[in-house]
């Protein structure tokens, strides 16, 4: 407890995102890393394979941005670096070991305070809010302009179904129903945003969230992406993000994760 208290000190992060619980958020994902990080080890090296092609499918390497850059745990920073002439890491959060990259390679990776849905530092000012406004205020956000001029290659980092979460905090009480709108309202803002950025675009995003009891046998499905109209992804894996006894004595917690590659003249809908 006190550990995760110094850590949420020690990262960096503005007052509304704090109010929001983000850097509560980032402290407990790197706990959870802690303890079964080794479970994780598949899903991380599946997403650091992905944006190591992407990387490979762009013209010029000038600058890569990564959007929910957290920990970097499923970021190949040290590559990107060697392969790129800016590596940007734009998080609300800025995690311990981005700043350790920053520090190993000066001038070529760069720590970004970014709030990707370009809403939350007005949601908290405005105090309040029902889900609905929330949700239409994603809608019309603007996340603007990033540093380091048109990126070459954009990777969302595992952030798409964690931007609408804040709603719980915004609008206490909310229905499950609410929730999901708001969570919507901003994945597809963010997913406008990541279609129309130039160069290449890379989104590794939850596709279900799964509870799989021990036998392997089929457990609840909770589909992540309805009504997005996201196509099909290019590659799909599982996620053990949670083994049991770590989210339930009785069933695994497992993500189905998918990675949707696209070239500078193609996108994530589906047509
Ligand atoms: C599941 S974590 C991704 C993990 C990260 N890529 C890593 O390897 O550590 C989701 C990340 O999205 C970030 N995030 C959440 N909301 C955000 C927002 N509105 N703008 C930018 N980043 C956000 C969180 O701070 C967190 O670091």
């Amino acid at each position: 407890m006190i550990t995760e208290m110094l850590h949420s000190l020690l990262v960096g992060c503005p007052r509304w995102g704090r109010r929001l619980g983000l850097a509560r958020e980032h402290v407990a994902i790197s706990a959870r890393y802690r303890r079964v990080g080794r479970a994780w080890a598949p899903h991380l090296t599946a997403c650091r394979t992905a944006i190591l092609e992407a990387a490979q499918m762009c013209a010029r390497r000038r600058c890569v941005v990564i959007v929910g850059a957290g920990s970097c745990l499923d970021v190949p920073v040290a590559e990107l670096a060697q392969q790129f002439e800016m590596v940007v890491l734009a998080d609300v959060v800025t995690s311990l070991p981005a700043r350790r990259f920053a520090r190993r390679f000066p001038g070529r990776v760069r720590l970004v305070t970014w709030d990707a849905t370009g809403a939350l530092e007005r949601l908290v000012a405005a105090k309040c809010g029902t889900p609905a406004e929330i949700a239409a205020c994603f809608e019309e956000a603007e996340p603007g302009a990033l540093p380091g001029g048109a990126p070459d290659l954009v990777v969302s980092a595992n952030c798409l179904s964690q931007l609408g979460l804040v709603v719980d905090t915004l609008a206490p009480g909310c229905t499950d129903d609410e929730r999901w709108r708001g969570v919507a309202a901003a994945a597809r803002r963010h997913l406008a945003w990541l279609d129309g950025q130039p160069g290449v675009r890379l989104l590794l995003a939850d596709v279900a969230r799964l509870e799989v009891p021990p036998a392997g046998a089929e457990g609840l499905r909770e589909d992540c992406l309805e009504g997005l109209g996201l196509r099909e992804p290019d590659r799909r894996w599982r996620w053990d993000i949670a083994p049991i006894p770590e989210y339930s004595a009785r069933v695994h917690r497992v993500h189905e994760v998918g990675a949707w590659l696209a070239g500078p003249d193609a996108g994530f809908c589906a047509r």
